[in-house]
């Protein structure tokens, strides 16, 4: 399940999806020699800012993806975000294209029955109790056997959307429609899971290259809304629940194969570690290893997937990162407060580029390394509170 790999041969790169996580794999692309094209659905996106060259196109028309591919013939695809013509990349690989990691892996990461049946029925990883609803009806029965509070989220989408936590069948009916306006298939279905009482939850970042397979040291965050507001590393764990962590990063990635980074998502209870799902990329989470590793996860993807070896992953410090979002819609902004996020010391900030602020999105990251971890939460909270969209017409 490997592949085979590409060193020197890969003269470009084609990201498909060109948001922040995106921009900083395309910065490590060129940083080895390779021609970068990002493409996205919407101009000017992050990493269209930094590529050589981009392309805006539905990435979930599997017509338009293949003739972009065809027209540009990338030596390495790099799937970015979840919403993509994925049967179109798996005919794709099949002719000879190279997707990262693989497309079948894409493919089943895509949506969240996909991976949670590979984790769950084939190799037997602990997870929440779920279940597939189609209608409102089939979510009563489901949720009634699974018990209250449940999760309810839809099949595809990220970032939390559409997913609520329910916790009464009272509530079902509007965490139905939710779920449906979040979605971003037409699919009407649902996962449906046992709210897992967690102490607390952690990517695992993990590498598979031609050095074989390698871990970061385990990242916390704290998610609200399903969307990450804060992580940290190095998140501390027993040896044992270590142990145990690795181990079910290390069954999952193996079966999805390929080269490239992962980000294992995992919670961590009284009762043991308890799997949640795993993107075939650099994770958001993640972003914090730009302030805390000698590679950041873009760097180790992008090293990973060009076939080159990464003979260790070094932490050099604690650090943590925390985000700025977004309260209302507009495009006439600017990022503010550097000034003084910068006056924080040991602190960095990402601003993203995004062209567009809607509520609740992503637009910039603060990023902090320190003695302790609490120290450097407190500083990247600090320099994160401090960063602000700003109207032109203020
Ligand atoms: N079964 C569950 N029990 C408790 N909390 C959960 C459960 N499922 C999800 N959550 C919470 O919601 C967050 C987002 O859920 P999940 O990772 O499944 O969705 P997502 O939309 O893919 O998020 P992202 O793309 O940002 O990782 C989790 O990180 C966790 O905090
Ligand atoms: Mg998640």
């Amino acid at each position: 399940m490997w592949g085979a790999p590409l060193s020197e041969n890969a003269k470009s790169i084609m990201l498909l999806g060109s948001g922040e996580l995106g921009k900083e794999v395309i910065i490590e692309a060129q940083r080895l020699g390779v021609r970068t094209i990002a493409v996205d659905r919407y101009e000017h996106a992050p990493a269209m800012g930094v590529a050589h060259e981009c392309y805006v196109i539905d990435m979930l028309d599997g017509a338009a993806l293949r003739a972009l591919i065809e027209r540009i013939r990338p030596d390495v695809i790099v799937p970015e975000v979840e919403a993509i013509a994925t049967d179109m990349l798996l005919e794709l690989e099949q002719e000879g294209f190279f997707v990262v990691p693989t497309a079948t892996a894409t493919r089943l990461t895509m949506d969240r029955e996909g991976i949670r049946r590979l984790a769950s029925e084939k190799l037997g990883l602990p997870t929440a109790r779920y279940g597939f609803a189609n209608s409102l009806e089939e979510l009563k029965q489901i949720a009634l056997s699974i018990g209250f509070p449940c999760v309810i989220k839809p099949l595809m989408s990220s970032s939390g959307k559409g997913q609520s936590v329910c916790r009464s069948e009272h509530e079902l009916e509007a965490c139905w429609n939710m779920a449906l306006e979040g979605a971003r298939a037409k699919k009407m279905r649902v996962i449906v899971e046992a709210f897992v009482p967690f102490t607390s939850e952690i990517t695992l970042l993990t590498v598979r290259s031609i050095s074989g397979t390698t871990f970061c040291a385990p990242i916390g965050h704290i998610q609200q809304d399903g969307d990450y507001v804060e992580s940290w590393q190095p998140h501390p764990l027993s040896q044992a629940q270590l142990a145990e962590a690795q181990q079910m990063a290390t069954a999952i990635t193996d079966e999805l194969g390929g080269y490239g980074l992962f980000g294992v998502e995992l919670f961590v209870t009284d009762n043991g570690i308890v799997f949640s799902e795993v993107s075939p990329r650099p994770h958001d989470t993640g972003m914090v290893t730009m302030v805390t590793q000698d590679l950041s996860e873009f760097a180790l993807h992008v090293r990973a997937i060009l076939g080159f070896p990464i003979p260790s992953v070094t932490l050099l410090t604690a650090g943590a990162s925390a985000t700025l979002k977004a309260g209302q819609e507009g495009v006439h902004f600017q990022i503010g407060g550097l000034d003084e996020a910068l006056a924080i010391p040991r602190t960095q900030v990402r601003v993203f580029g995004k062209p567009l602020c809607k509520p609740g999105r992503r637009m910039a990251v603060a990023l902090s390394a320190a003695e302790t971890i609490d120290e450097a939460r407190n500083r990247a909270k600090a320099a994160a509170n401090l960063l602000k969209v700003v109207w032109s017409n203020e």
